[in-house]
């Protein structure tokens, strides 16, 4: 038996963790273990497979990063390619790398990714490829899992950040407004804005209006209070308004980010008030995984290994009430987690008086 690891998609802390345990526990059945490096692009190009041994994955658990390397693009179903004319377009190679997966003689794919890569996943799968796919995304937007390795650090990392903020805004008694990550869901903003005591949290599922922020600020300030947080997730929009977006290349997702500064400037505007705006950015994927997300990555990775053991595929290892079960990956592609407006989280955010923008 010989299996194949891949981390593609956003890096988030934890994944080392999953490869170790994936590696082990399948060396441990005799098994023959690869990772692809630097993600499906590289199936195409001379050396696309890193062999992985116990050395290999030795004393990484408490690592940040992927020791494969990852990227956010070379989908091989979407692969850009430059036209004779000059201009780009995209092309499926997928043939071809379930060609070079039959030629080396990869027997299974543990697939670990966000919704992007459980969607490869599944169409790897519908090609014949024996798939088992691993939830990894800092955005914890995946569709029936309830926490995704890597989402936990990340909180931590963004509630860290904005209590540091807190202090500065309070001494210059300004407004921050403070960009995390997410795409198109609002957990981080959610869980580190609540847990940072910020005054208003915005999320994508909350379209916002400027009047009910700077009136949250406004009746602050009456009250003696002169220095406001705002936390707000890359994919919040204004009501009626479009996603701010800084780029798109072909064969990527839309590059989010922009909605703190013009919430510093209209806030100013508005309130009179002096405000600044920080994105936390790149920071929420870094660093060494927490103690929860080193657990979780090590489950998943082992439960990865149990499923094909048990020739189990085509499945996704999902955490759901604090166990390890296996859901469909053609249940998962093409569908997103958001945050449940009747949810407690939300509810607890209300009911201590903080503005959720609407
Ligand atoms: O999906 C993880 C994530 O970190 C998102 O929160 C963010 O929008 C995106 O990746 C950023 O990607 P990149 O590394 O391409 O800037």
């Amino acid at each position: 038996m010989k299996i194949a690891i891949n981390t593609g998609g956003g890096d988030a802390p934890g994944l080392n963790a999953a490869i170790r345990s994936a590696t082990l526990s399948a060396i441990r059945r005799g098994w023959d273990v690869v990772g692809i490096r630097n993600g499906y692009g590289s199936l195409f190009t001379e050396e696309p497979f890193i062999p992985l041994t116990a050395e290999k994955v030795h004393g990484i658990t408490m690592d940040g990063g992927t020791i494969l390397g990852t990227a956010n693009r070379g989908n091989p179903f979407e692969m850009p390619y430059q036209k004779e004319d000059g201009s780009w377009d995209l092309e499926d190679r997928s043939d071809e790398a379930v060609e070079v997966f039959k030629l080396n003689n990869i027997d299974a794919l543990v697939a670990i990714g966000g919704d992007g890569s459980m969607r490869i996943a599944n169409r790897f799968s519908k090609k014949g490829i024996p798939v088992v796919g691993v939830p990894k995304t800092i955005d914890n937007d995946i569709w029936g899992c309830e926490i995704s390795l890597g989402f936990d650090t990340a909180v931590s990392t963004a509630t860290e950040a904005i209590d540091k903020i807190t202090t500065t805004a309070e001494s210059h008694r300004r407004i921050m407004v403070v960009e995390v990550m997410g795409r198109y869901a609002g957990w981080i903003a959610l869980h580190s804005g609540l847990s940072a005591s910020a005054d208003v949290i915005l999320i994508p599922e909350i379209e916002f209006s400027l009047d009910s922020i700077a009136k949250k600020i406004l009746e602050k300030e009456e009250k003696g209070e002169t220095y406001s947080i705002v936390v707000v997730a890359e994919g919040s929009k204004e009501v009626d308004g479009e996603n701010f977006v800084k780029g798109k290349v072909l064969g990527q997702s839309e590059q989010l980010g922009g909605v703190a500064e013009y919430l510093e400037k209209k806030l100013s505007e508005m309130t009179g008030k002096e405000s600044r705006s920080i994105v936390l950015g790149h920071l929420q994927r870094g660093g060494t995984p927490s103690t929860s997300d080193r657990l979780i990555s090590l489950r998943f990775g082992a439960a990865a290994i149990r499923a094909i053991a048990e020739k189990d595929f085509n499945k996704m290892i999902v955490m759901q009430q604090n166990e390890i079960r296996r859901i469909p990956l053609s249940d998962v592609a093409d569908k997103m987690k958001l945050v449940p407006l009747d949810g407690d989280t939300i509810l607890t955010a209300r009911e201590i008086g903080i503005c959720l923008g609407d």
